[in-house]
């Protein structure tokens, strides 16, 4: 093995986990524990979670389910933190013992769905800066968004017809926020999340070319909320835009827990997996933000007024008025590129971008379309304005150090198949299983610029099957393999940490957590830290190699599975025939886990 540099914090890369194996893997020297489980009561007055069961009132008290974004903000004396968390969906056939017995046991369950997604805020604490942490149940900043959470909608959607609803004539109350993926924290303290797969939880007509471009359909969905809540079901008059009322970037105040919500339109509607903020060098802020769909675009976002140091309540107003702009890529060795993901005669896969705008100076540049038809149609609009079709952007985040944007694309199996866009040097491999990350240095350096040069750091994959596997250079068989980059963290050293999601189908090994050299020799050596349960996917992550402690946010382990077939027993390994502790169960629960070395 190859051993880790980065200061202070060394280990030893682990080995790769059959996806087979039900187990959580760390480094030689280090060991792991829950910080918080699906159903931890967060609330002084909520009950301990018992899997048997359940009730909305519980779940409104209890912390979410499939834990993705996490932040943990710790104040300066380092024995109090602020753990803030994102609940993308659920997974109902594993969240019960038995199926639902009775149409009114189906009702409640839905109920309780609607209470465990959304986003949690709980209080940490410890003795000591540097050992792990516990959750504070009763804490004073402790919260749960649902999706009955009043959320205020900012920028120039707020008010228009485009979401005016029959329970929200004035356009600017949405209650909830769904699907919310990865996201951010601010530089102003606030907490970022972008809602990814919304189209899923609405019933529409399906006819309108809008409602096609965004997976909008006439079909009972997945969650069937559409039954008890008139919102869910936008095919008549009332709730027509109601889907138009999400899909977008929200941001949080984690320290008032009373605060009002945002949604920002001026971010756009599409997938957003996230966001993530940098103060540029004149002061205002730029945000970059992924569509993870496939073939989808790049987005970035550059406030109007500029960032004040120490002023959070004039930050939280910066994104609520600026440009947007999406994603063009051209790469400098077009004939060479053949769809096999082989490296161009010129070594590298690289090139020159431009940031096509949608909306500038508060006018649409997008003919045909008025600025407010440019955010809430934000795909129809970069598909006028001529943007790179990308093999599913995931996070995409700036290092605070270099300034250079890495953008993780996580698959997308279905480019270069007939009818479909062919490879290109920026997304240079047809069926591409594996995925790949791609770093932006933007003009002068300057995140406001409006052109970029970009290369490749890594084409993702198992070197010892994949030949077409590439790490910018580093020899390949002394990486540890990754596969479906999703989610995105830096060190204190600089180094590129990586989560994957979707591994297990792709190489055949757990997902799970790696650390990335980005410069000099270093540059492209992947290292495997953690390894996730079976059918789990590694969210997060949180590098504090400061105080040597990682942590991961554990989504979905027994996804596969189902009732009493469990494939996944974590995060507490209860195996039959044992008396399960108080708060243990023998089935899986999403949990947020801290690493950290033994003592
Ligand atoms: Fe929810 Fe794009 O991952
Ligand atoms: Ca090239
Ligand atoms: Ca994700
Ligand atoms: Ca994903």
């Amino acid at each position: 093995g190859n051993n880790g540099k980065g200061g202070k914090f060394a280990f030893t890369p682990i080995a790769p986990v059959d996806a087979s194996v039900d187990a959580f893997n760390v480094p030689e020297g280090f060991d792991w524990s829950p910080i918080i489980r699906w159903g931890d009561p967060i609330f002084a007055d909520a009950p301990d979670f018992n899997f048997a069961q359940q009730s909305p009132a519980a779940q409104a008290g209890q912390f979410g389910y499939n834990n993705d974004y996490t932040e943990i903000l710790r104040q300066p004396n380092g024995k109090k933190g602020l753990l803030i968390c994102n609940h993308e969906y659920v997974n109902p056939q594993i969240m019960f013992p038995a199926a639902a017995a009775s149409p009114a046991e189906a009702a409640e369950r839905r109920a309780i769905f609607r209470n465990a997604v959304g986003m949690s805020v709980v209080e940490l604490e410890r003795d000591k800066k540097g050992q792990p942490w516990s959750y504070i149940r009763g804490g004073k900043l402790n919260r749960r968004i649902t999706v009955d959470t009043e959320f205020e909608l900012t920028g120039p959607l707020a008010g228009s017809d485009f979401v005016k609803t029959l329970a929200d004539p004035a356009g600017t109350k949405v209650f909830g926020t769904l699907g919310n993926c990865a996201g951010g924290t601010t530089p102003w303290g606030t907490i970022l999340s972008g809602e990814e797969n919304f189209n899923g939880f609405f019933r529409t007509n399906g006819t309108s070319v809008e409602d096609r471009r965004y997976g909008l359909g006439n079909s009972a969905t997945g969650m069937g909320w559409e039954q008890e809540d008139p919102r869910f079901d936008a095919r008549g008059e009332d709730y027509r835009n109601e889907p138009n009322r999400f899909g977008y970037i929200v941001e949080i105040d984690p320290e008032n827990p009373n605060s009002t919500p945002k949604k920002h339109t001026s971010l756009g509607r599409f997938k957003h997996e996230g966001a993530n903020v940098i103060i540029a060098d004149n002061g205002k802020v730029v945000a970059y933000s992924g569509d993870d769909e496939r073939f989808d675009y790049l987005y970035k976002f550059v406030s109007k007024n500029k960032y004040k140091k120490n002023n959070k309540a004039h930050n939280m107003t910066l994104l609520q008025e600026g440009d947007l702009y999406v994603a063009q890529f051209a790469g400098n060795s077009a004939a060479e590129i053949d769809g096999s993901g082989s490296v161009p005669a010129d070594g590298a896969f690289d090139g020159s971008g431009s940031w096509l705008p949608l909306v500038v100076g508060g006018k649409s540049a997008i003919a045909g379309m008025s600025v407010q038809e440019v955010l809430v149609y934000t795909r129809l609009a970069a598909d006028k304005a001529g943007a790179t079709k990308m093999d599913r952007c995931e996070d995409v985040q700036p290092s605070l150090q270099t300034g250079k944007v890495y953008v993780a694309c996580t698959n997308n199996t279905k480019r270069g198949l007939p009818g479909q866009a062919a490879a290109d040097e920026s997304n240079p491999r047809s069926e591409n299983r594996d995925g790949h990350v791609v770093e932006i240095t933007e003009k002068r350096n300057d995140a406001t610029a409006t052109s970029f040069s970009w290369n490749l750091l890594m084409l993702c994959g198992d070197p010892a099957k994949n030949t077409e596997a590439y790490f910018s250079g580093f020899p390949a068989s002394q990486v540890s393999p990754i596969s479906c980059p999703d989610n995105l963290a830096f060190d204190t050293q600089g180094n590129l940490w990586i989560s994957t999601d979707g591994a297990p189908s792709v190489i055949g090994y757990n997902d799970g957590l790696f650390k990335v050299g980005l410069e000099g020799k270093n540059r492209g050596n992947v290292q495997q830290f953690a390894s996730m349960p079976r059918d789990a996917e590694t969210c997060g992550p949180v590098i504090h190699d400061d105080e040597s402690l990682v942590f991961v946010a554990v989504q979905h382990p027994g996804e596969d599975g189902s009732y009493g077939a469990n494939t996944s027993f974590f995060p507490d390994y209860v195996a039959q025939g044992t008396t399960p502790a108080p708060g243990q169960v023998r089935a899986p629960r999403p949990s947020v886990v801290q690493i950290f070395p033994k003592s």
